[in-house]
């Protein structure tokens, strides 16, 4: 009998175009980059790091909106510079793809700023410019000034936003999937015919949120649809997930997998019911390591980064992410005396995997940017992720400290070690980010965006 070979984990570095992205205030270390975010040469040098270190992607977040509800106002997330000013991640990628040629890039984008006819136009074209290495993260958007400034009266509310998504993801597919034929495209040099009209169609979508006449005006690029990444951990969040996600990126405890709690469990057997495999949904963790030469040298270092995370900012952060201003409410008062129905997944979420201990609001937002440390040397983080793998998670999506240094500290010490136990592989294979990833470039027969496909009229 062959005994199973080690479990493939996939890595993601997770960054975002701004100074301070979830560990608030460390961008005044001296060697961090972010203070140098707004120009190309830290970005580049980041592709080169991760594609060194046999990462799967770079995961950029974003919002399109200020943090303006703690204290009233926007003034704590500014001085910050807590998410704000925030440039467009999706601008940054075909720099990063000319200094690359494997590492993939999953950006964040939502639903609310974008019209998906023109949403289609840009994913092609990056996937086009890349040769098929683009994810895209789906995000409905959580904040009211966001929706302020893109012309809506109010944010929609919660399910409505995802019930959006459903109808933005329909568009897409229908664009993507559906419009051009795969032998649309000839290319015909010698009779002057470049794509043949009558395999290019137009989509006539009409919902109750988009009417889109089309065709895409794009031809087929090499993995049509981007990889899909998502984040939601509501029930609308996970129901969401199950239908459209391939990589679902989660908050979660190793406690939970190994009793069978959790997104994980939970979104795989939803999947199964979109007539899915549980297999075609990739969980990935958030973790943050701490690498030392030695624990106590690691220990050293998490102390230090612990004592100067702003908990001011963090604050901000998670009166944002959950629309309550925790500067109007005592921060150290117990969470279980808040109002249990203002509070969303994405805070069910963080409180699910919150390290023992967390009480208050306080705590909570430090958990935030702390509670994510994987502190060690390089043996015992691999540990922990190998655990991780086998406890049911697929990958990692890391947080930094600071950028560069958290990931050249992980790349240099655990990569080699998860290499040598062979979870992960030491050169990348050819092909498109879901090939590396899933075996094929393109979205199964399985994903729903297949029911858009253009079937071959029967010749029999
Ligand atoms: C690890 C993680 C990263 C996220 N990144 C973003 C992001 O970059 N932009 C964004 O608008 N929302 C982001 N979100 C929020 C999610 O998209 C989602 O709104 C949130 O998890 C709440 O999900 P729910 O509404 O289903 O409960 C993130 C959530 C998690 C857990």
């Amino acid at each position: 009998m062959s005994a199973t070979p080690p479990k493939r984990l996939s890595l993601n570095a997770f960054s975002m175009n701004c100074v301070s992205h979830i560990q608030q205030g460390l961008w005044v270390r001296p060697e961090a980059r972010q203070l140098e975010y707004k120009h190309l040469d830290p970005w580049l040098e980041l592709a080169r790091i991760l594609e060194k270190g046999c990462f799967d992607a770079l995961f950029l977040a974003d919002v399109v909106g200020l943090y303006d509800s703690y204290k009233g106002g926007a003034d704590v997330s500014i001085r910050e510079g807590m998410q704000v000013p925030v440039n467009d991640p999706m601008l940054l990628i075909p720099a990063m793809a000319t200094v690359t040629e494997h590492l993939g890039f999953a950006f964040t984008a939502s639903i609310l700023q974008t019209h998906p006819f023109t949403f289609a136009r840009q994913l092609s074209t990056l996937d086009h410019l890349t040769n098929g290495r683009v994810g895209w993260n789906i995000v409905t958007g959580y904040l009211p000034n966001a929706a302020a400034s893109l012309g809506l009266e109010n944010l929609p509310n919660h399910d409505a936003r995802y019930d959006q998504a459903d109808e933005y993801l329909e568009v897409l597919y229908k664009l993507l999937e559906g419009s051009w034929e795969e032998d649309a495209v000839l290319a015909d040099v010698q009779q002057r015919i470049y794509a043949d009209p009558a395999k290019v169609h137009k989509i006539h979508h009409v919902g109750p949120h988009y009417r889109v006449e089309g065709p895409h005006l794009c031809e087929p690029s090499p993995q049509r649809v981007p990889l899909l990444f998502q984040a939601g951990s509501s029930e609308r969040g996970r129901e969401f997930a199950a239908r459209h996600a391939e990589c679902a990126f989660i908050l979660t405890t190793r406690r939970a997998l190994a009793a069978g709690r959790g997104p994980v469990p939970d979104v795989r057997q939803r999947a199964a019911r979109y007539g899915r495999n549980p297999d075609d949904i990739r969980f990935y963790q958030a973790i943050s390591p701490v690498v030392g030469g030695t624990e106590t040298e690691a220990r050293a270092l998490a102390a230090e980064y612990t004592e100067q995370l702003s908990t001011e900012a963090a604050l901000a952060h998670l009166s944002g992410s959950i629309g309550v201003d925790l500067g109007a409410i005592d921060p150290d008062r117990p969470l279980e005396t808040f109002d249990s129905q203002a509070m969303t997944g994405a805070v069910k979420g963080l409180l699910e995997s919150a390290p023992p201990g967390t009480r208050t609001f306080r705590d909570l937002a430090r958990a935030n940017m702390a509670g994510q440390f994987l502190v060690g040397t390089p043996e015992q983080i691999a540990d922990t992720l190998i655990e991780f793998g086998e406890a049911g998670i697929d990958g990692f999506n890391l947080v930094y400290s600071v950028t560069p240094g958290t990931f050249v500290d992980f790349i240099d010490g655990v990569v080699p070690i998860l290499q040598e136990r062979g979870h992960v592989p030491r050169h990348y294979e050819d092909g498109p980010l879901r090939q590396r990833l899933f075996g094929s470039p393109r979205l199964p027969e399985r994903h729903p965006a297949a029911a858009y496909r253009h079937r071959q009229p029967s010749t029999a």
